[in-house]
């Protein structure tokens, strides 16, 4: 049985549904502070197989334990957490709290009940300014918010774990952009409020739910001056942490990029999906936003050599699947 904390919300939803696809039996442990059930409703009717569900916080150490005992968990894939840049900057402490607390109390629970196999949810966030491209594993990492901050925290405490017991089997997984849905457009990325990263943004402009979008700067030193990010299918992502678990065989600390190795530029992006849409998508040039660097892309070769792991889908299938999932849920799961 494998434990996934936060598999109601985006990624969790397709994460849950490549382990039940796998024949893996899946509890889900979710709080849905920024998710809706409907998604895991969704991934069991897509799957024709069922999941557990129950409602509660990382940060309740004893509920955790209790369903790790209760359940026979034998692995924690950890995605629960708060991810917001800009909140995490006007609200440190909820972040730290949530994230760090919530990930220490989660390791409690589960060196009580010493199941020692984890798979974490980290970020590129915490390479910061890259001084090199593409980022490896190697990159120095220096992450420039409070988001960032807490996920080097985490990796730097599970690091300390893993040296202090080595029968630990853990893997960290630093996401580069995951966009996109399940092909199916059941189940994909429900922001609450106005969409801080871009293919949400743009999906909604398209659908006529935003106006205009703005792109923050067009002056950086890039081929037609626009950041340039490294977006992966969030359905090749979640095979990633297939991979990962069935490599966590042994004991052994990995960190991996997950990312596809390619960068497209906002612009590029906005093309893509014009093409796949139909739709015009109205944008206009505006100040660069605070903290964005001008280019951030993966090198994924040691996912690729670890885990024989690789992204297959391109930016016009992630824009293709982000708009199948736009069209059929123009206002999420909540209001269909
Ligand atoms: P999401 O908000 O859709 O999913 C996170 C889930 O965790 C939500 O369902 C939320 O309700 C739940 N949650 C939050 N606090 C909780 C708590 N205290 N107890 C129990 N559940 C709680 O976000 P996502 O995009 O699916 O991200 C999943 C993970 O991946 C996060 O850890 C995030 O930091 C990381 N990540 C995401 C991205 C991205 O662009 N989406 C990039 C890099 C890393
Ligand atoms: C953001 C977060 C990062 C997080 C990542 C994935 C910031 C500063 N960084 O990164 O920590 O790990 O999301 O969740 O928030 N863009 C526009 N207009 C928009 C939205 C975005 O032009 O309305 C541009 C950005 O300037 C950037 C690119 O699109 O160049 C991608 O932005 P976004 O989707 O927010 O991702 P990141 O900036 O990579």
């Amino acid at each position: 049985m494998i434990l996934l904390t936060g598999g109601a919300g985006y990624i969790g939803s397709h994460v849950s549904m490549a382990l039940l696809d796998a024949g893996m039996d899946v509890i889900v442990v979710d709080n849905l502070s920024n998710s809706n059930k409907a998604s895991l409703e969704r991934v069991q009717s897509l799957c024709g197989r069922s999941l557990l569900f129950r409602q509660a916080d990382i940060r309740n150490q004893e509920a955790i334990y209790e369903i790790i005992r209760d359940c026979g968990v034998t692995a924690v894939i950890h995605l629960a957490g708060l991810k917001a840049v800009g909140d995490s900057n006007a609200r440190p402490m909820t972040y730290y709290e949530t994230n760090v607390a919530g990930t220490m109390r989660l390791i409690s629970a589960m060196k009580q009940a010493k199941v020692k196999t984890l798979v974490f949810s980290s970020s590129a966030t915490v390479y910061g300014v890259p001084t090199y491209l593409p980022l490896d594993e190697k990159h120095p990492l220096g992450p420039t918010n409070p988001y960032g901050r807490t996920k080097f925290f985490i990796e730097e405490m599970l690091k300390d774990l893993y040296a202090s017991d080595n029968e630990w089997r853990i893997g960290i997984l630093r996401y580069f952009n995951p966009v996109g849905a399940h092909e199916s457009g059941l189940i994909g990325e429900d922001p609450l409020g106005v969409p801080n990263n871009l293919l949400p943004f743009v999906a909604q402009v398209a659908i006529g739910r935003q106006q205009k979008l703005k792109v923050w700067g067009n002056n950086y030193d890039t081929p037609d001056g626009t950041g340039i990010r490294d977006f992966i299918h969030v359905v090749d992502l979640a095979s990633g942490h297939l991979s990962v678990l069935n490599h966590l065989k042994h004991p052994g600390l990995l960190t991996l990029n997950l990312g596809t190795g390619t960068g497209s530029s906002v612009l590029e992006v906005i093309r893509a999906f014009e093409a796949v849409s139909g739709r015009p998508v109205p944008y206009e040039i505006a100040e660069r936003r605070a903290g964005d660097v001008a280019i951030c892309y993966a090198d994924p070769t040691l996912a690729g050599e670890t885990l024989d792991w690789h992204s297959a889908r391109s930016l016009v299938q992630m824009c293709a699947d982000h708009w199948r999932w736009q069209l059929k849920n123009p206002n999420g799961y909540r209001r269909i």
